[in-house]
């Protein structure tokens, strides 16, 4: 007599991940996949609640109260796809008993990348410049076309001071000369700050009106809400840059347009949005602002080991082994 196969947990992915993990995940579990990658609704993602085993998101995916305590929940493990999880509400979670995972590690590096290239792009006016020379308007080389500043000897300050923060001052420190402080809510240790040659300043306020460059690196949620806001762009030096590849709600949209336009501070680097994928409009016709659409991970080496990040957790999950990364 043969012994009945053992049924695989259900999985759902809200979105496309690689391929390279999409078919690691096929060989272990009964997974369901978003082909055509549109986003999940709160109707769906509370339906999906039901059916699976293990839910996996991204940090686009609102993961609500109404989504968590659905009645009837199948779903014992949220395996988020993304480090962020300020759209999970991890509190409600917590009270139905769910657990939940991310992928912290994994894209350290490339989105500290993005951070240096965001202050490469607004200091050196990479933006701008590329949009004069298409649109035809580049009349050729001299001598005070488009100047931009140099990064050697200047000041970036950080504000949150993780693992992305720490990989960015280390870029910035050792590859390009530059001074750095940074603000978080605990002082790392003495062997960090000499490796990344950073000071502690303990007050916001007094780091964002000494560095020549701000880049934002905490989390998002109600705590770091709208911290860049009109006051704190005043205490900004005109030709410092601001850089943003945290949370968009950690600035203040409409408050940072209009710094920009009266030229308050030099410019903005953004890589996220308080209403992603609306970006304020304000922003949009401005010479001085960098826009990318989200792109701090993404590259394939990081996406694909986000993606087997989350397979490490359900596997420990489902084997009854503690999560690699636990959340909740
Ligand atoms: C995350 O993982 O939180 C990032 O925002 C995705 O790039």
């Amino acid at each position: 007599m043969s012994a009945e196969p053992l049924s695989r947990p259900r999985i759902l992915l809200t979105r496309r991940w690689t391929e390279e993990v999409e078919q690691y995940l096929s060989g272990k579990f009964e997974v369901t996949f978003n082909r055509d990658d549109a986003p999940m609704d709160a109707a769906a993602l509370r339906a999906a609640m039901r059916d699976y085993d293990a839910l996996c998101p991204t940090v686009t995916d609102r993961i609500d109260e109404s989504v968590l305590s659905v009645p009837g929940r199948r779903v014992q493990l949220i395996g988020n796809f993304g480090v962020g999880y300020n759209h999970i509400d991890i509190e409600a979670a917590r009270r139905v008993g769910l657990r939940v995972s991310n992928t912290p590690d994994v894209l350290t590096d490339s989105t500290a990348e993005l951070a240096i290239l965001l202050l490469l792009m607004t200091t050196r006016r990479a933006g701008e410049g590329e949009r004069e020379l298409r649109a035809g308007r580049w009349s050729g080389w001299r001598p005070t076309h488009m100047m931009g500043q140099s990064l050697e000897g200047k000041a970036l300050g950080l504000i949150g001071f993780g693992r992305i923060a720490q990989a960015a001052a280390r870029k910035a420190h050792q590859a390009f000369g530059m001074r750095i402080a940074y603000n978080s809510r605990r002082r790392a240790g003495a062997a960090v700050e000499k490796e990344t040659g950073a000071e502690f300043i303990d007050s916001v306020d007094e780091l964002v009106a000494t560095c020549d460059a701000v880049s934002l690196h905490c989390p998002g949620g109600p705590a770091t809400f709208h911290l860049i806001n009109t006051e704190r762009l005043r205490l900004m030096q005109r030709h410092a840059v601001l850089i943003n590849t945290a949370r968009g709600p950690v600035v203040d949209e409409a408050a940072l347009a209009a710094a920009l336009a009266e030229k308050r501070i030099a410019a903005a680097g953004l890589d996220v949005y308080e209403d992603e994928p609306r970006v304020h409009p304000d922003l949009i016709g401005l010479e001085n602002v960098v826009l990318l659409p989200h792109l701090g991970s993404a590259t394939v080496e990081t996406r694909t080991a986000m993606g087997m990040r989350v397979a490490q957790n359900l596997e420990a999950f489902f084997a009854g082994k503690p999560l690699r990364d636990p959340v909740v």
